[in-house]
């Protein structure tokens, strides 16, 4: 199996390109890179992943960010804003309330539109340049729209945006608005979304910036790569696990990616790769379902409802490269419901971290796995917080306390203070 953990360095074939090729995940059929636009394989329409005949050691690793880890990536640098580099925060209270050897957050909200995307967006704006091309397109529940709107107009390009209407929190239509993307608001969920712009991208109208285009994976990887070295500098060794959150499961896809090629590498012993372990809202969870029936394919879910709108997925286009990832490093995925992801979300601002709810799916999943002693207490873990908590500022506004009026004067304010206060949630 090509995903195998195991699985050896591929030979170059005679399409690549300076050593970095387009391979099917199913049928191993290989494309050159940039000739011809391409999502899929043309053979059996199977997901596609960039390979290279040379892969980095942690030496070949130098600068800052994203782009320090152009030895892993198929450019030496790209359309950038300054991406990657995201706090590993500690978080010693939450550490200790949960009960692991070791908590760190990595908070992906911290990147320059605020969630993990900006990531993918730079190697697949620059890989949109190489190809030519001048509009570029995403479906999305909003963080993907907010950084494709941003690094398309930074790269000079038009950019389209399908979201589902009325299910898009505040901040990331602001920003896709404010970078100049056309928006269109669908009357249906992201699946929808995706499906049609799928169909535009297939048509020519647009170059799909979506998690199925597999460049935007290349770098989302480096936020694994940041991981490890940021372990490994800390405590000598890499985390036991990684909890996410999942949606599409892209992340997960390039998570594993970039252990594999370690692995492949030499760098990284097979035994040490941390353990991926999903999170998903409970009532957007096909691909907790897959892992518990043990199920090679993921049942899409036409219905998905859930406070966490970033995750508010029913067909996780990339299970298939994600599934693998999970089983061979040994994790799981678990659903938590949105009365757990609210509580996560105020444990971790308790921290003077803010995140949106999706992101506090992470730690509301490993507070559960925890408690059901599916997570040792020996454990280390990283949790991943994909975006920031002004994203969604109406769910923290929720989470939170409300504001208390107070009458214009000295007296009335030290007559409030001196009342119980609301600390109504
Ligand atoms: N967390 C946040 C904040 C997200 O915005 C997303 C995905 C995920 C987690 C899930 O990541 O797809 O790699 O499993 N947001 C996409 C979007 C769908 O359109 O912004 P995944």
């Amino acid at each position: 199996m090509s995903l195998s953990l195991s699985a050896d360095q591929p030979a170059a074939p005679d399409d690549a390109d300076d050593g970095v090729w387009l391979e099917c995940i199913e049928c191993g059929e290989t494309f050159a890179p940039f000739d011809d636009i391409r999502y899929t394989c043309d053979e059996c329409d199977g997901l596609l992943e960039v390979r290279y005949d040379e892969l980095p050691t942690f030496d070949d690793f130098e600068g800052q960010g994203v782009w320090r880890y152009a030895a892993a990536l198929p450019f030496d640098s790209g359309v950038s804003i300054q991406e990657g580099a995201t706090p590993l925060y500690e978080v010693p209270s939450l550490e200790e309330d949960i009960g692991v050897e070791a908590l760190r957050i990595k908070h992906e909200g911290m990147n320059p539109t605020g969630s993990f995307k900006d990531r993918g967006m730079t190697v697949g704006v620059r890989v949109a340049k190489e190809l030519g091309v001048d509009r570029l397109a995403c479906a999305s529940t909003g963080n993907t729209s907010a950084a494709l709107a941003a690094y398309g107009s930074r790269g000079g390009m038009e950019t389209l945006v399908l979201l589902p209407a009325g299910k898009v929190a505040a901040g990331k239509i602001a920003q896709a608005s404010l970078h100049g993307a056309r928006i269109l608001e669908v009357d249906g969920n992201f699946d929808a979304c995706l499906d049609i712009v799928q169909e535009l991208a297939g048509q020519g109208e647009a170059y799909l910036l979506n998690s199925l285009n597999p460049f935007r994976l290349e770098g989302q990887k480096t936020i694994g790569l940041e991981i490890l070295e940021g372990f490994l500098a800390d405590y000598d060794t890499v985390p036991d696990r990684i909890v996410l959150p999942v949606g599409n499961a892209g992340n997960t896809s390039a998570l594993y990616k970039a252990f594999r090629e370690l692995v492949q590498a030499g760098e990284l012993a097979e035994d040490d790769v941390p353990k991926l372990t999903g999170v998903q809202a409970e009532g957007a969870a096909p691909m907790v379902e897959a892992i518990e029936n043990g199920a090679d394919e993921v049942t899409r879910w036409e219905e998905v409802e859930t406070r966490a709108t970033a995750i508010r997925i029913g067909n996780p286009v990339n299970a298939p490269k994600a599934l693998p990832g999970i089983r061979e490093t040994g994790g799981t995925a678990v659903a938590v419901s949105d009365e757990e992801i609210t509580e996560a979300q105020r444990d971790v601002a308790s921290e003077g971290i803010g995140v949106e709810p999706a992101s506090a799916a992470s730690i509301a999943g490993l507070r559960k796995l925890r408690r059901e002693g599916i997570v040792d207490d020996d454990e280390r873990v990283a949790c991943l917080t994909t975006g920031h908590l002004l994203k969604d500022p109406d769910a923290a506004a929720a989470a939170g306390a409300d504001p208390e009026p107070v009458p214009n004067d000295l007296e009335g304010v030290l007559a409030s203070l001196a009342s119980e206060g609301s600390s109504e949630r």
